[in-house]
């Protein structure tokens, strides 16, 4: 058996919605995912596609006037589609429809019934057809299914059963044994607590004259296959299962991206029948959270969906996926804006990485002739990023390898700074005025530029068409570097050509809040009473207007990252009396840097809560652009001093 695989799967997308940001977002998971085991060598596997059967598809092709098939193969041309357009490249796109996968269904539930597992029965239930499925008492609040928000009704019918319960104790035994088989481990431990009462058997069968948009059972023609039995086995036939050379080759390697929604079919149904059916179990099964808009959960049942392809129209390709990764914690929700893209796009693709790349390139254009120099190993601060390059490679591996895209990505920014720190300290242009410094210049050159490759190789999996850019221009074959041989220090090679390239990431123009406001009264006809009202008040306000806001003085005597969000930080300050602040600064002062600083803070203001945290006041900080300056006091002073 080959030791070093990876195959990565999405869930399979119902085709009765259009695809919108939250299936991109497991989808580029899975994508950034593959592109990084592919990178370190791992012979790897990658499948997505569409689920295809049940009530809700036919009930949306009938809203839509299309027979079943119809509509989903429109749907379904819509999912496959898209993935291009944000550089997502699946092995295959399977399709619950696909002949192929009805045999592989029909035959795992013939293995599952000759071993026993399925009974038929007569059951009396409160069944949901927005989750196509029976739910449980316990499952309701206030008495309603909490997904969808409707009342189950009661039904009663005969079913076949898989009799899932009898694996609950292998189920809870291969969970504690195999710490890493649900992470993270919030989700691990919901299972553990589910199945600490005793699990039901699954219905797996709809009678044909209810529902006839399915797989039918092999061994009654009466009835056709529940919808996530079909489903969850796509995982199987998208590698050939049972004799097929990739099954055999990519099986025992098998992970899956989901997010918390679908848990329990892949974290209780799905290892059960695996282990009914004698196939092992799945390696890692990784859960996300999800994206939001205004605190509810994106979904087109809601109406607030956002498209890929709008996204990638607004953005590029390559800075939404820098986004999705960045902006979500893995397992936590996120929130989407456009604000908080374009403010991440423009601070760091456009300035930090976007920024070090082009000025690195000028300088070695206008002082070497666009020749990479040769590193003498000259003793200076540009040292630093060599001697962290190891560093960060390491916890580059670890970060990815655990599904931490975020903080994987949060690391080589840290470096990237500190490249952008050395160049300000190290002044090149003062270093090529004087001919003595030539050799410490050319080292300096050769440090940024094998750094910016080296981080060229990291972030491809995130931005594969700006890594290559970056590579080519650097000289290099983007397809060899993109190698675990890439990720060693010291692979330019002294003579070699590079070439200028346009910046990488321009950076995204926003009409301020103001002008859009103004544009809008205009449609709006109302432009006039907008002057009126600036003439009114001209932004003049009153002495009384100014003493209704308390600043003191205050010092940061603790700074820590805010738990739920990454661009807070959770300040303990004395003012003189202790409080705490949350502040939107985290992009621009790690903590340790601002412990001590005397800042200026509004004290009477309503107490907040930012992200489950409660702020009692806020600071006071310049902003310029992409800069942010807190504001201080100039020379020693007692906190609490009152500032007028
Ligand atoms: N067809 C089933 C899955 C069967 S897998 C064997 C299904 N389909 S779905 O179209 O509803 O997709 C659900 C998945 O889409 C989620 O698990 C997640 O991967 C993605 N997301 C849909 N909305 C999302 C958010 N708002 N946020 C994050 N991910 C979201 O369930």
């Amino acid at each position: 058996m080959n030791e070093s695989g990876f195959y990565i799967t999405t869930p399979i997308y119902y085709v009765n919605a259009e695809p919108h940001l939250g299936h991109a977002y497991t989808t580029v998971v899975a994508d950034v995912q593959a592109r990084f085991h592919r990178l370190i060598g791992d012979e790897t596997f990658f499948l997505t596609g569409t689920d295809e059967h049940g009530d809700k598809i036919v009930q949306a092709a009938e809203r839509n006037g299309e027979t079943p098939k119809e509509y989903v193969d429109r749907i379904s041309n819509m999912f496959r589609n898209t993935w291009p357009l944000l550089h997502v490249q699946p092995d295959r796109f399977i399709r619950t429809t696909d002949s192929q996968h009805v045999r592989t269904v029909q035959r795992i539930l013939n293995t599952v019934h000759e071993k026993g597992d399925i009974e038929f029965r007569e059951y009396e239930g409160l069944y949901c057809y927005g989750c196509e499925r029976f739910l449980i008492e316990r499952e309701l609040v206030d008495g309603k299914c909490p997904d969808h928000k409707t009342e189950p009704v009661p039904l009663k019918e005969k079913n076949y059963f898989f009799l899932m319960s009898r694996y609950q104790d292998w189920l809870i035994d291969h969970i504690k044994k195999n710490p890493d088989f649900i992470t993270p481990e919030r989700y691990r431990n919901e299972v553990l607590s589910f199945l600490k009462d005793p699990l039901e058997d699954l219905c797996i069968s709809r009678p044909v004259k209810r529902l006839s948009w399915g797989i039918p059972l092999p061994f009654d023609e009466n009835f056709v296959t529940y919808v996530w039995f079909d489903a969850l086995i796509n995982y199987l036939t998208g590698v050939d299962f049972p004799d097929g050379d990739l099954f055999r080759r990519f099986w025992p390697f098998v992970e899956h991206v989901i997010a918390k929604d679908i848990l329990k079919p892949h974290a209780i149904y799905w290892p059960c029948m695996l282990k009914s059916a004698g196939i092992e179990p799945y390696r890692r099964l990784h859960v996300h959270g999800y994206w939001k808009m205004k605190d509810e959960k994106m979904s087109k049942s809601l109406g607030n969906v956002i498209r890929p392809a709008w996204l990638v129209e607004q953005f590029g390709a390559d800075a939404v996926r820098y986004c999705l990764m960045r902006e979500m914690n893995f397992g936590l929700d996120a929130g989407f804006s456009e604000a908080t893209f374009t403010t991440r796009i423009n601070a760091d693709l456009a300035n930090d990485l976007g920024n070090l790349f082009s000025r690195t390139n000028t300088m070695l254009h206008k002082y070497r002739n666009g020749v990479i120099p040769k590193d003498s190993g000259v003793h200076g601060p540009h040292r630093e990023l060599e001697q962290q390059a190891e560093t960060l490679v390491r916890e580059y591996m670890e970060r990815m390898s655990d599904f931490e895209m975020h903080l994987a990505l949060a690391n080589v920014w840290r470096e990237l700074n500190r490249a952008n720190k050395v160049i300000d300290s190290m002044a090149p242009w003062e270093l090529a005025k004087d001919p003595e410094k030539a050799e410490l210049l050319d080292s300096l050159l050769y440090v940024l530029l094998e750094f910016l490759r080296l981080v060229g190789v990291m972030l491809s999996p995130v931005i594969p068409e700006a890594s290559s850019r970056m590579i080519s221009a650097l000289g290099r074959d983007p397809v060899q570097e993109m190698s675990s041989d890439g990720l060693e220090w010291g692979r330019l090679l002294p003579g070699d050509a590079t070439v200028r390239i346009p910046s990488l990431f321009p950076r995204i123009e926003r009409e301020n809040k103001e002008k859009r406001k103004r544009k809008q009264a205009k449609k709006t006809g109302e432009k006039n009473k907008v002057e009126e009202k600036k003439q009114e008040s001209n932004g003049v306000i009153t002495i009384d207007d100014v003493f209704k806001v308390d600043l003191r003085v205050a010092e940061i005597k603790e700074a820590e990252a805010h738990p739920n969000a990454d661009r807070l930080l959770k300040l303990r300050v004395a003012a003189p009396e202790e409080r705490t602040i949350v502040a939107g600064i985290a992009q621009y002062y790690k903590p340790e840097e601002i412990i001590g600083k005397k800042v200026i803070v509004v004290v009477n203001l309503k107490p907040a809560k930012l992200r489950g945290v409660v702020s009692e006041g806020m600071l006071l900080a310049a902003k310029d652009g992409d800069t942010l300056r807190l504001v201080t006091v100039d020379g020693d002073i007692t906190p609490g001093a009152k500032v007028s």
